[in-house]
């Protein structure tokens, strides 16, 4: 695998054009969370390299990969630090860590049914991360986070090649038949609902402080979470991701059935959003 590494770093995002007053709070709260995932990357480095032991090639990818994600995570905790001086990421990362460990991490085991299906459900990640920066770099009006989310979904989008190029390596020897890719894929999409994210929102927006008056559930952050997050996408950045996610299980991008669903999908994300916007309002 050629052109994996990442073409940037820290020192060259514009920290000086920052303007705080194009900072809107919503934003600034869920690229708190976002950053707190990123910056874990090292668990899932650990449980891949489980998987894929005794593959130098994609052992190396994998490596290369955990050290860009750190480097989003990073970043958007540096321009969270600077957005709200009052923010300490490493401490709200300590907590994250603290309350939220994968269930399947411990073992080792493919958690998806082979090295083809793990493949998959990375695709269906760097498929939601690639869209959400996408939605962020063209949302926000701050130049800083702007640039940032744009190097950030140029990677991501980089991802999801690599490990669609990981899944056509594998499915050929592991065969997993339509329904089970299928399957991997939308048992991936329902895992966004999980802890990860809403916890992560949690240690990044509520004060240790506070944590036994506000204590931690996730129906109520995962729902903050969306909230917030929601109104980043547009028509494009939906289509997109859902033709990347079922490319790996077999349809075709430019098929009918896929339109179908991207326009389904994005019918989805938008009635949620409508609701989340009335009941804030
Ligand atoms: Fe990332
Ligand atoms: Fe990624």
């Amino acid at each position: 695998m050629t052109g994996t590494v990442n073409g940037w770093t820290l020192d060259d995002i514009p920290w000086d054009r920052f303007d705080a007053s194009k900072v809107d709070l919503q934003t600034l709260e869920a690229v708190k969370a976002a950053a707190m995932v990123e910056y874990n990357a090292a668990d899932y480095v650990g449980y891949l390299s489980k998987v894929f032991a005794g593959d130098g090639d994609m052992l190396a990818d994998i490596e290369r990969w955990g050290r860009e994600e750190t480097q989003h995570g990073l970043a958007l905790g540096r321009w969270a630090e600077i957005a709200d001086p009052s923010f300490k990421f490493e401490p709200a990362f300590a907590r994250f860590r603290e309350g939220y460990k994968p269930p399947h991490f411990a073992s080792g085991e493919a958690a998806r049914g082979g090295r083809a299906g793990e493949m998959i459900a990375r695709c269906v990640v760097e498929s939601g991360t690639s869209s959400f920066y996408s939605g962020i770099r063209d949302e926000t009006g701050e130049p800083v986070l702007k640039a940032i989310a744009a190097r950030i979904a140029a990677d991501e989008f980089r991802h999801y090649r690599l490990f669609y190029e990981g899944f056509l390596k594998y499915q050929p020897r592991e065969r997993l038949p339509f329904w089970r890719r299928l399957g991997v894929a939308l048992g991936r999409v329902a895992e966004a609902e999980d802890d990860e994210l809403a916890y992560a929102f949690y240690a990044g927006n509520v004060p240790e402080a506070e944590f036994s008056l506000r204590p931690y559930r996730r129906a109520v952050y995962s729902k903050e979470y969306n909230r917030r997050v929601l109104r980043f996408y547009r028509p494009q950045h939906i289509r997109k991701a859902v033709q990347m996610i079922l490319m790996p299980v077999g349809l075709k991008p430019q098929g009918a059935l896929v339109r179908w669903l991207g326009e389904a999908f994005w019918w989805v994300i938008r009635m949620r959003g409508k609701s989340y916007e009335a009941k804030a309002s």
